[in-house]
């Protein structure tokens, strides 16, 4: 019998093929909040999918997934789940797309898997055992130099009529790092912080399914994830901050001084 990781990596490889095949064909798109909120029924297919086969290996456990059953919650096991992470990146053909699925035990994450298919790459992380891409251990940057970093970040469905204008951040950064990229996956985002590609990563208005896989893929490669108070992200805060770790208080300060500049 395999072990309840290797079953879920199993199911999520699974799931994977699906987002594959739906990739290159015609696909059924509706709109969600807004006309830039979009959703598939290869979404919808794969979380159901997910929730099925997850259910049969974890009988007792419960779900909170994005398109079918978004209501915060807690529960002993629980599996947090993105179907799609990048739905526009998927409609348009642009291959930065994923699933993503973290595992919760007693409020603690425990599993992290964020799927990329069509590029070939699977990060996974357990706690307390590292941080994998398609199995090789990775690692965050040693990146120290905030002027020199390669940074991320994303803009929310409502950014809009958000309280923050991220775009005008968005603006001061670029001019004091190396780059700031917006690639549309969050989940990945984070991975990329992992790997050590992107010395660090931040948005406003992210959700529990966008993050959770990405949290302690980021965490097991030895980088730092939190709120703008330096505390533990929480389901209920705005801003999330990944980074590697060593960058992290510069990071936080330079955000939090372009929040108090636009609040002021
Ligand atoms: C979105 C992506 C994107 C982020 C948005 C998310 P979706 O998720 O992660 O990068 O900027 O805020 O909602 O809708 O593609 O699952
Ligand atoms: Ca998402
Ligand atoms: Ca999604």
């Amino acid at each position: 019998m395999l072990d309840l990781f290797t079953q879920s990596k199993n199911i999520i490889l699974q799931a994977g093929e699906m987002l594959k095949t739906a990739f290159y064909q015609e696909k059924n798109i509706s709109t969600k909040s807004n006309q830039y909120d979009l959703v598939t029924d290869t979404d919808k297919a794969i979380e159901a999918f997910l929730i099925e086969n997850l259910g049969k290996i974890c009988p007792d456990s419960q779900f909170l997934a994005e398109e079918s059953d978004s209501v915060y919650k807690t529960a002993d096991k629980l599996w947090v789940i993105d179907p799609i992470d990048g739905t526009t990146n998927f409609v348009h053909k642009f291959p930065f797309t994923c699933i993503s699925v973290a595992f919760k035990l007693n409020g603690k994450l425990e599993y992290g898997f964020v799927y990329n298919p069509i590029m070939g790459e699977f990060f996974t992380a357990q706690r307390g055992k590292g941080a994998y891409l398609n199995g090789k251990r990775i690692y965050v940057s040693k990146e120290d130099d905030f002027g020199k970093s390669f940074l991320a970040t994303g803009f929310a469905y409502g950014f809009a009529s958000a309280k923050i204008d991220n775009i005008e951040i968005f603006r001061d950064t670029l001019s004091k790092v190396h780059a700031v990229r917006r690639a549309g996956s969050a989940a990945l985002d984070l991975c990329y912080v992992a790997l050590g590609v992107f010395d660090g990563f931040w948005e406003f208005s992210l959700k529990a399914w966008d993050v959770c896989a990405g949290i302690i893929i980021v965490q097991e490669a030895g980088g730092k994830v939190t709120n703008l108070n330096f505390e533990k992200w929480a389901f209920s805060d705005d801003l999330i901050i990944a980074s590697n770790g060593i960058l992290h208080n510069h990071f936080l300060e330079h955000l939090a001084s372009n929040i108090k500049k636009q609040m002021d």
